[in-house]
């Protein structure tokens, strides 16, 4: 009898069995770890910045003592995190969760210099060990296009999420712009893994990170996508001529 089909999923330009993409993604991120914050600068000219501050603005944590739970997933060194920290009052607690050691333990050496206490917790955005209904907000930076089963990590992520939460994903998206589509597509596949040789000595983990954008669903797709999951009021905002999209569902 034939074997099945295996199911494939994309791995940048490479289409690869689903089984394997989840370990190849890993040694991408336990390559770069040390150097991932330094390069998020080099590689956007700190517009990720700019970026997380937009969706720390939507997530919008209380000044107060009012309890407000976050979980930041994919949340790598903590970057999103710190800053949804520095943003909160009293009452803000933030869950970083990742798969990756390397980058949880990057972002463990961050927080021991720093006055917050973020939890980092290693778990797999597929299967959250978290109760239901746990979380009042959740965000994912940078790190959805990187799940292998991304509708299996929407599920979960609105199972965790109390009732009147809000989901926001902060992605690459597609960018539109004539002229700029050109530029960006020429920066992205020679700068950024030249610039990735040079500081991490990995030129492969950039290009599988430029092309995974490449890869990476259209933003309205993605908004179904959202949607399918079970959110509602599923929108999103472009930025920087379409570089990147912040999404945001809720559970109602
Ligand atoms: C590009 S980094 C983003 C890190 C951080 N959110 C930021 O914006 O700086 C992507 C992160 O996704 C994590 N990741 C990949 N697959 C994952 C999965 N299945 N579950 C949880 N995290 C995952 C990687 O380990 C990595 O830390």
């Amino acid at each position: 009898m034939a074997k099945a089909k295996e199911k494939q999923a994309d791995f940048g330009f490479r289409r690869v069995p689903l089984g394997d993409k989840q370990a190849l993604v890993d040694d991408v991120f336990h390559s770069v770890a040390r150097r991932y914050d330094l390069m998020n600068d080099l590689m956007s000219g700190g517009l990720h910045r700019a970026w997380k501050a937009a969706l720390v603005t939507a997530v919008n944590p209380p000044k107060g003592d009012s309890a407000f739970a976050l979980l930041d997933l994919a949340g790598g060194t903590g970057d999103v995190a710190f800053r949804v920290a520095d943003a909160g009052g009293p009452g803000t607690h933030v869950t970083v969760a990742d798969i990756n050691a390397d980058m949880l333990q990057v972002g463990r050496e961050r927080a021991a210099k720093s006055s917050h206490r973020i939890e980092f917790i290693e778990a797999n955005a597929e299967a959250l060990p978290f109760p239901d209904r746990a979380f009042d907000a959740v965000t994912i930076a940078f790190g959805i296009r990187n799940v292998p089963r991304i509708d299996v990590a929407l599920s979960d992520i609105h199972r965790v999420l109390k009732i009147g939460g809000r989901f926001l994903c902060l992605e690459f998206s597609s960018v539109d712009v004539p002229g700029l589509d050109r530029l960006y597509d020429l920066y992205s596949f020679n700068v950024i893994p030249a610039v990735g040789r040079a500081v991490t000595g990995d030129a492969e983990a950039y290009r599988y990170l430029v092309e995974s954008i490449r890869k990476f669903p259209r933003p309205e797709k993605f908004a179904g996508m959202i949607r399918a999951a079970g959110f509602r009021r599923a929108s999103f905002e472009p930025m920087t001529g379409g570089v990147v999209a912040l999404h945001s569902g809720w559970r109602l």
